[in-house]
């Protein structure tokens, strides 16, 4: 039977008894790292240097939505295996690991900000005792784990020795608990066995393949596998404006590609690009540690160009189609960077409602849960109370994150009362068939000269051809 996290009861029985484990940061690595570990059977003690934070946590409420954690987290901390605090002292004393997940937001230059992994650092430096495994979460680049010493060690008591780690995180948002528990590897680097081997032994339980690797070489992993899946976005996104010019269509284009097993299905979804807190920052973070070795590595800068331009040519065809959207009533559909979460952190969508509003569209949005992070971010949004209301009197209807919600709407309530009949379907994820049944025209990505009337009996073929290769 695999492991279900919502329904187990019981914590996994932790290899050489409970170990004490501090985390520092509540934020979303930190969170569902120090939820995960109090499951794994360990002793937790998370800290944030924000009170109310921590008055949230301790009163039940989760800061982050997040499918999932706010009943782990609640379980955890009746069986009395996380507790939450301010100090530094009690996130560090008397700990075998301590976890770093503070944020590292970009710079103007691309550069990783690492003044909150250094003030972490030498915020809990005279607070160890013993030998502690200090362990960066965040992402970070190559060489911050001998920052990270040099920010401890000025600050250790007599006596104390410190071994710093690396264990980078690559949960997605919305799926974060899932990936946390059935990871595909987790990737483990130290510059001794010594501190590696309390990391192992946390992990063991999961049976997940791990990976061992030096210091650098486990910073550098997180970096090039989100700028890899960058990459592959990128690429589906080249290729739909090909399938526009030459009549294909990309979501076949990508299935048939993604169908070896060598390239694989998954990032290969054709949209208005590619945002959220990692991968932006991300890409340009290697770019930027590249260009400290001497070293242009123009395919990662290609996949960023791409990506701008992805948005430029989505905002260019909506331009085209209205003439002028000055005064024009845009309706938005989704502002969160992806579905499942309401993180609007650098989103493509806000991006897109930004620059209609610079160009004197009236935007109408509307997203299930991120309304009041949006508003949070750009005031002058003009929030709606559902789908419908944001496309009344619509002369434009764009969707922008595929919210699942947004496929299954009344689409011919809704062409009853948006005037310009028209749906910019920027995530290809809407029925098509059932749009144009409406009345509307559907303008997809990379959809080039697609007839899908007949797409109703490809599905069928398919269905068939693979039902036919289960039996062989
Ligand atoms: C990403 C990685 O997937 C995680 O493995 C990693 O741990 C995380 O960054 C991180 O560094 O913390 P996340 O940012 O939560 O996770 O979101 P993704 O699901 O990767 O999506 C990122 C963006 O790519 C979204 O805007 C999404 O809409 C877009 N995307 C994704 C596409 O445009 N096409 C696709 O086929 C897939």
């Amino acid at each position: 039977m695999p492991f279900n996290p919502y329904t187990a009861q019981d914590a996994f029985p932790a290899v050489d008894g409970p170990k004490p484990i501090g985390v520092v940061g509540a934020g979303y690595v930190g969170l569902v790292s120090a939820a995960l570990f109090a499951h794994l059977g360990h002793q937790v003690v998370l800290m944030d240097a924000r009170p109310d934070r921590i008055a949230d946590l301790r009163a039940g409420r989760c800061p982050i939505h997040e499918p999932g954690l706010p009943e782990l987290l609640a379980r955890m901390a009746a069986a009395g295996r996380l507790t939450y605090t301010t100090s530094a002292h009690d996130v560090a004393h008397d700990q075998e690991l301590v976890f770093l997940a503070v944020g590292t937001p970009p710079l103007p230059n691309g550069d990783a900000d690492l003044s909150q992994v250094a003030g972490a650092a030498r915020m809990i430096a005279p607070h160890l005792s013993g030998h502690t495994v200090v362990v960066t979460k965040s992402t970070v680049p190559v060489g911050t784990g001998e920052q990270v010493l040099g920010w401890l060690l000025p600050g250790l008591r007599p006596g104390v020795t410190v071994g710093v780690a690396s264990n980078p995180e690559f949960l997605r948002e919305g799926e974060a608990l899932h990936d946390a528990l059935h990871p595909d590897r987790v990737v483990i680097g130290a510059d001794s066995d010594l501190d590696a081997l309390p990391l192992f032994e946390m992990y063991a339980p999961l049976e997940r393949p791990i990976v061992v690797t030096t210091v650098r070489s486990a910073e550098l992993i997180k970096h090039a596998a989100n700028a890899f899946l960058a990459m592959k976005i990128s690429f589906a996104n080249g290729l739909g404006e090909m399938c526009e010019r030459v009549g294909a269509d990309v979501a076949e284009v990508a299935e048939g590609v993604g169908a070896d097993t060598r390239i694989g299905p998954a990032f290969l979804k054709a949209g208005i690009g590619y945002g959220g807190s990692c991968f932006p920052k991300d890409t340009l973070a290697l770019l930027a540690t590249a260009a400290e070795a001497g070293l242009d590595f123009t395919l990662v800068r290609e996949t960023v160009a791409t990506n701008e331009r992805q948005l430029e040519r989505f905002l260019a065809r909506v331009q085209r189609r209205l003439g002028n959207v000055r005064g024009r009533r845009i309706a938005v559909l989704g502002l969160a960077f992806k579905p499942n979460t309401d993180d609007v952190r650098e989103s493509r969508a806000m991006e897109v409602v930004r620059r209609l509003m610079e160009d004197g569209a009236d935007v109408r949005a509307f997203d299930p849960v991120a309304m009041e992070t949006a508003r949070a971010e750009l005031p002058a949004l003009q929030p709606t109370a559902d789908a419908y209301a944001a496309t009344e009197g619509a002369d434009a209807i764009l969707v922008l994150t595929e919210w699942p919600e947004f496929a299954q709407l009344d689409w011919g309530r809704i062409a009853a009362q948006s005037p310009g009949r028209v749906v910019f379907d920027g995530r290809n994820c809407l029925p098509v068939a059932r749009l144009q049944a409406a009345g509307f025209e559907c303008l997809g990505i990379g959809r080039g000269g697609h007839s899908l009337s007949t797409l109703g009996a490809r599905r069928l073929m398919r269905a068939a051809s693979f039902r036919s290769l289960a039996k062989v």
